[in-house]
């Protein structure tokens, strides 16, 4: 049995015909909208073969699968990073999972740095588009004609539109902007910053883009929110660490769990 259909198997195991329609991936500090779910199960990554481990602090390392607002969801409450083995494809086995359990579409959320004066720490950002400035993809050794894969509208425009109308309705301020994915653990350099600026970059983290590859592979349409934990390098004198993302991330929670149940209220299968 591959890993996918082993961790099918456990989650049918514990929670037998649970179909999630949109998963969510939470991001640093960002794990407690898992809370909002009337859980039908929680599952740890340890019991799913090939799900990441717990890796960064504010990571729990679970999947959460229930209700919110009427939709079913899958939470993955944590993710991991590129930057933790430099492998890209670190999420794969768990993105296969979530299409295999029929998921229809995924919400990602990152804890991003800002270009954007307007859109400091504590704000909401969604991503319409990205720039993968690692030079490496999750789908290096992948077969098929598939590999070769179409993202000119990656963050699929109709669950954009949805976000937008829940910003709307919920009273949340939601920033736009493209995305630049940067390999980490490290933070940027100032002049990487002015150099991401002139190529038309709004925020900037070392996350997201892999599982949005990744996703878009598998076929599954998807969305990406980032939350601002700080201005990015050089543009404030405060000095960047892991300790204010999960601060500011935490500040923003209560936006962005309103964004996310709003979103999930209005939830419709997207095509
Ligand atoms: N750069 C990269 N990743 C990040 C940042 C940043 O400024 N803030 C939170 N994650």
């Amino acid at each position: 049995m591959n890993q996918v259909d082993a961790c099918v198997a456990v989650i049918h195991q514990i929670a037998s015909g649970f179909v999630p329609q949109v998963s969510i991936v939470l991001g640093s500090g960002l794990g407690t909208f898992a809370d909002q779910v009337e859980d039908v199960a929680s599952i740890s990554f340890d019991e799913l073969p090939g799900f990441p481990q717990a890796g960064v602090g504010g990571h729990a390392g679970r999947l959460v699968l229930g209700e919110v607002q009427g939709t079913q969801v899958a939470v993955l409450q944590g993710r991991a990073h590129y930057y933790e083995q430099g492998q890209a494809d670190v999420m794969a086995v768990a993105i296969q999972t979530l299409k295999a359990l029929g998921c229809e579409a995924l919400v990602l959320t990152n804890a991003a740095g800002s270009m954007v004066t307007k859109a400091g720490p504590g704000s909401v950002m969604m991503i319409t588009d990205h720039i993968n400035m690692t030079g490496v993809s999750p789908l290096f050794g992948a077969q098929g004609n598939q590999r070769f894969l179409d993202l000119s509208q990656a963050y699929h425009p109709k669950l954009n539109d949805a976000m937008r109308s829940a910003a709307k309705a919920n009273n949340v301020t939601l920033h736009e902007g493209v995305y630049a994915w940067m390999c980490g653990p490290n933070f940027e350099t100032p002049a990487e910053i002015r150099a991401l600026k002139i190529l038309g970059v709004q925020a900037v983290g070392m996350s997201t883009v892999p599982e949005v590859i990744l996703a878009r592979h598998q076929g599954m349409p998807l969305c990406a929110l980032s939350i601002v934990t700080n201005y990015a390098a050089g543009i404030s004198p405060i000095p960047l660490s892991h300790e204010q993302t999960i601060t500011y991330a935490k500040m923003a929670t209560d936006g962005v769990e309103r964004l996310l149940t709003g979103f999930l209220h209005s939830y419709k299968a997207v095509t």
